[in-house]
C-alpha cells in the first residue's frame, strides 16, 4: 500500500464511527441504501485511481450530476446565453426552495433543482430518451466508462417529483424554461438516476480539476474554460445553503447528491470523491463531508 492509500484508509476509519444522519426519504428508493457504506477515492495528474471502502458499491449520481450538465449547456450554447437562463448566485436556501429571481424568475444558480432543471431543459434533443443520451454519453466520457441508468430509482424519483415539476411550471410561465415541463422533468430525474461508483466519481472530479481532459482515459472532454465556468460556480453554490461553510473549512470546489456522495476539486492536484449515505440537514453526506474536510487538511488543498 503506498503512502496516500494510507492516508485515505486512515482517513475512512477516523470518520466510521460517526452516525449523525439519515438517509434521503423524500425518494422511496434511496431510503433503501445501506446507511453504513462508506467509500472514498482520489485520482491524481497521471491518472493513478487510488479508492478505499466500499469502492464497487453503485449508487445514483443525483445532484453531482448537475455540474456535468452545465458543462453540456455551456458546451452546446455558450456561456453568455446559459448565465442568461440561470443565475451564478449562491442562494442561501435549500436545494428544492424555489429561489427564483422576483422579475425574471430566473433560478438562482445551475446547481440548486431549480437551477439545474432550467439547465437540463438547455439540452439538445427531440425527446427525453435523445437528450437523456447526450447527458450520459457526456457523464461517462467524464468518468471513463459507460454509465446507465437505474429504471427503479428514476420511476421512484419520478413518481415523487411533484415538488420538481411545481418549479419546472413555475419557470415556464416565465419563459426560463421554454420545452414542455415533461421533457425538462423526466430528463433531468433520469440523469440523476445515472449509477456510478465512487472511482467514477473521482475520475469525474479529476476531469474537472485537469481542465477538462480526463486523466485516466486521455481523452478531451470539454475545453478548459468550460472547466472553469463550472468550477467557479461549484465554489460558490456547490453544496447548498453549507456553501459558505464549506470554503471556510475545507477550501475546493465541491458537489454534493442526496445519495451520499460528494466531489471535490483540486485544480490541477486531484479529484476527490467520497460516499457514504446518511445526510445532514442541508442534504449533504455526513461522513462524506467529514472525510474530504479532514483530507483537505492533512493533504493542504484548501486553496486560500
Ligand atoms: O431533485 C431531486 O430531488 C433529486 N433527484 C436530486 C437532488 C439532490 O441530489 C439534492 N442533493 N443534495
Amino acid at each position: 500500500m503506498d503512502t496516500i492509500t494510507e492516508l485515505l484508509r486512515g482517513a475512512l476509519e477516523e470518520v466510521r464511527s460517526l452516525g449523525d444522519g439519515a438517509t434521503a426519504s423524500y425518494i422511496p428508493e434511496l431510503a433503501q441504501a445501506d446507511p453504513e457504506r462508506l467509500a472514498l477515492s482520489v485520482v491524481g495528474p497521471r491518472g493513478r485511481v487510488r479508492s478505499v471502502g466500499d469502492e464497487d458499491a453503485e449508487f445514483t449520481i443525483q445532484s453531482m450530476s448537475k455540474p456535468f450538465v452545465l458543462a453540456l449547456a455551456l458546451v452546446e450554447h455558450g456561456r453568455d446565453a446559459v448565465f442568461a437562463k440561470v443565475g451564478a448566485e449562491p442562494s442561501g436556501e435549500p436545494f428544492n426552495a424555489i429561489s427564483l429571481e422576483a422579475d425574471t424568475g430566473r433560478p438562482a444558480n445551475p446547481l440548486i433543482n431549480a437551477g439545474a432543471i432550467a439547465t437540463t431543459a438547455l439540452i439538445g434533443g427531440d425527446d427525453v430518451d435523445a437528450r437523456t443520451a447526450r447527458i450520459v454519453e457526456l457523464l461517462s466520457a467524464f468518468a471513463g466508462r459507460s454509465l446507465w441508468i437505474d429504471e427503479s430509482v428514476y420511476a421512484s424519483e419520478s413518481s415523487t417529483g411533484d415538488r420538481n415539476r411545481a418549479l419546472a411550471h413555475l419557470m415556464r410561465s416565465y419563459g426560463v424554461i421554454d420545452v414542455s415541463v415533461d421533457l425538462a422533468v423526466e430528463t433531468y430525474f433520469r440523469q440523476c438516476s445515472a449509477l456510478v461508483t465512487v472511482r467514477d466519481l473521482a475520475v469525474m472530479a479529476s476531469t474537472l480539476a485537469f481542465g477538462g481532459w480526463n486523466p485516466v482515459t486521455g481523452e478531451r472532454v470539454v475545453g478548459e474554460s468550460v472547466a472553469r465556468d463550472v468550477l467557479s460556480i461549484m465554489a460558490s453554490c456547490g453544496m447548498y445553503d453549507y456553501s459558505g461553510q464549506w470554503m471556510l473549512r475545507v477550501g475546493l470546489p465541491a458537489k454534493s447528491g442526496v445519495s451520499g456522495g460528494i466531489i471535490a476539486v483540486a485544480p490541477s492536484q486531484f479529484g476527490v470523491a467520497a460516499f457514504s449515505p446518511r445526510l445532514d440537514e442541508h442534504g449533504n453526506s455526513v461522513r462524506a463531508v467529514a472525510i474530504v474536510e479532514q483530507l483537505s487538511e492533512r493533504l493542504g488543498m484548501h486553496l486560500l
